[in-house]
């Protein structure tokens, strides 16, 4: 192989390699959102705090946008029986609609 070739060809592994080792980047300004909301107490994006991982919760629910809409609602008055045991309070003071761009960005987390 020439040089020019191998050298894009390296750059191109170390690149699948980096992605593959970490996971992929989030979007600041909806982590800062979910902290404000105080969802970032009982979650986390990748791992499970006392309620799913977010990504789990995308994983569970993707090819099927037709939950949102009631996922929006659990998230609001609270509610359980999905992922264990444990109940998730209502999130009123949050608000709907900080609510419903929260979990639109959730069911899309790759
Ligand atoms: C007091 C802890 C707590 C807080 C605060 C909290 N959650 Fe949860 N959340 C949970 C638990 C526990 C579950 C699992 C409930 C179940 O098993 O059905 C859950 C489940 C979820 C689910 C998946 C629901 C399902 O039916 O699959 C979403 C989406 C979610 N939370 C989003 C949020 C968002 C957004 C906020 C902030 C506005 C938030 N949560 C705040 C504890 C919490």
């Amino acid at each position: 192989m020439k040089l020019q070739t191998v050298i894009p060809t390296l750059a191109l592994a170390l690149g699948h390699s980096l992605a593959l080792a970490a996971p992929p980047p989030v979007d600041p300004a909806m982590l800062e959102l979910a902290d404000k909301s105080r969802c970032l107490t009982c979650h986390d994006v990748d791992e499970t705090v006392r309620g799913p991982a977010w990504r789990d919760v995308a994983k569970r629910y993707r090819g099927k946008p037709e939950v949102e809409e009631t996922l929006v609602t659990k998230v609001y008055e609270g509610g359980g029986g999905v992922w264990g045991n444990d109940y998730m309070s209502a999130n009123k003071r949050a608000g709907i609609d900080n609510i419903r761009i929260l979990v639109h960005w959730i069911l899309s987390l790759p």
